[in-house]
């Protein structure tokens, strides 16, 4: 997938903006606060129907305005045309138009215009906290599962529910008695979400351990998939898991009563990345957790283009500020070649092969 042209109004620091990229690898430079990460999470919206790092629509709105509007143009491998338009008005729900077509959901945008992340931000994927690791991994998976973004929106109402009865149980002093029956459907989503994941991260591991032999560091990467209620031996079906994860909450039953939620599930789990067989959280280096960081998302690049058979859209923000040169050098060489990717940086850069352009031209 490319993106071609991608027009914003009234975004962030933009009241008027219009970006074209390049094919290949192009790099968006200029100083401090000249507005490049905003043109990331614009074309971040158009893809994925959201800004970066949780922020909220209106927070994107320009000073002083009501409104703001998205109008991109993408185009896929096949050479289809794909035009996404994101408008946002106050006080209102934001609207996305597919090909002239308004989406009843947001969700129906996932998956259409692949597109994968690298930021300073996320180096908290590495080091944060289990919920940071969950949400890349549900992202991921989104963009290249349609069954799993189902399963996953389906687990969160009915987790919901489930919570619901459990805080009524705890009221009444007495337990409802519809709760086997969420906590079944629980459990049998649960047993779907666990095994895309494991088989998510298999898959994942492969690309991942290519990368960082192209790389050379002589590392080897590993992930442990960490159920919260549990270790699971490495080939478990989706109902055996389902299986064990209700026997687990038949077990600690009344506790869950007393604490008035589901303790354990899919959205309690983490993953441990590793290095050379230790944990990379507790041990790692800051350059080795950035190299990882990147390394990861190379690899979910070519994950992506594996299941989808296209080439997702790389947005890297301020990528030279995070690595040293030589890393850079190689990170330029892996992303030779594997479709579009947009960099953004405070200088620009006499590299062979990469596209430049000020923010300041643009208009
Ligand atoms: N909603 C907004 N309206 C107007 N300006 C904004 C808005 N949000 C952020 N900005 C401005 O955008 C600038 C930061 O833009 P950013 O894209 O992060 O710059 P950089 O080029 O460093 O990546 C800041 O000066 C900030 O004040
Ligand atoms: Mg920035």
């Amino acid at each position: 997938m490319r993106l071609q042209e991608i027009k914003l109004v009234n975004f962030r620091k933009h009241p008027e903006l219009t970006f074209a990229p390049s094919d290949g690898i192009n790099l968006l430079y200029g100083p401090n606060g000249s507005g490049k990460t905003n043109i990331l999470e614009a074309v971040h919206y158009c893809a994925l129907a959201k800004g970066l790092n949780k922020s909220l629509d209106r927070e994107c709105l320009t000073f002083e305005t009501n409104y703001f509007l998205l109008r991109s143009r993408f185009v896929d491998e096949t050479g289809v045309e794909v035009f996404v338009k994101v408008s946002y008005e106050k006080a209102s729900d934001k609207r996305i138009h597919v090909n002239s077509e308004e989406l009843k959901k947001y969700s129906g945008l996932i998956g259409r215009i692949p597109c994968i992340t690298f930021s300073p931000v996320e180096m908290s994927i590495i080091n944060g906290s289990p919920q940071e690791r969950r949400r890349f991994t549900d992202n991921a998976l989104s963009q290249t599962n349609k069954r799993y973004l189902e399963d996953l929106l389906q687990y969160r109402r009915v987790l919901q529910q489930r919570n619901a009865l459990l805080a009524e149980s705890a009221d009444r002093g007495t337990e409802s008695g519809s709760l086997g029956v969420w906590t079944e459907k629980l459990s049998m989503l649960a047993g779907s979400i666990i095994s895309s994941r494991l088989e998510f991260f298999d898959r994942l591991l492969v690309h991942l351990e290519q990368i960082y032999k192209e790389i050379g560091l002589g590392e080897v990467p590993g992930f442990i998939y960490m159920p919260s209620f549990g270790k699971l031996l490495s080939k478990t079906s989706d109902e055996d898991i389902s299986r064990i994860m209700m026997q687990r909450l038949g077990e600690i039953g009344s506790r869950e009563i007393y604490r008035r939620q589901t303790l354990l599930g899919p959205h309690r789990d983490d993953i441990v990345f590793r290095i050379n067989d230790v944990e990379i959280k507790k041990y790692a280096s800051q350059g080795q957790i950035r190299t990882f960081l990147i390394a990861l998302k190379l690899a979910l690049q070519r994950f992506v283009r594996e299941f989808t058979g296209e080439p997702p859209i790389f947005l890297l923000d301020d990528l030279f500020s995070e690595l040293d040169r030589k890393r850079v050098g190689k990170v330029l060489q892996l992303l030779e070649g594997a479709g579009q990717s947009i960099i953004t940086a405070t200088e620009t850069q006499d590299i062979e092969g990469v596209h430049c352009i000020a923010v300041s031209e643009l208009a």
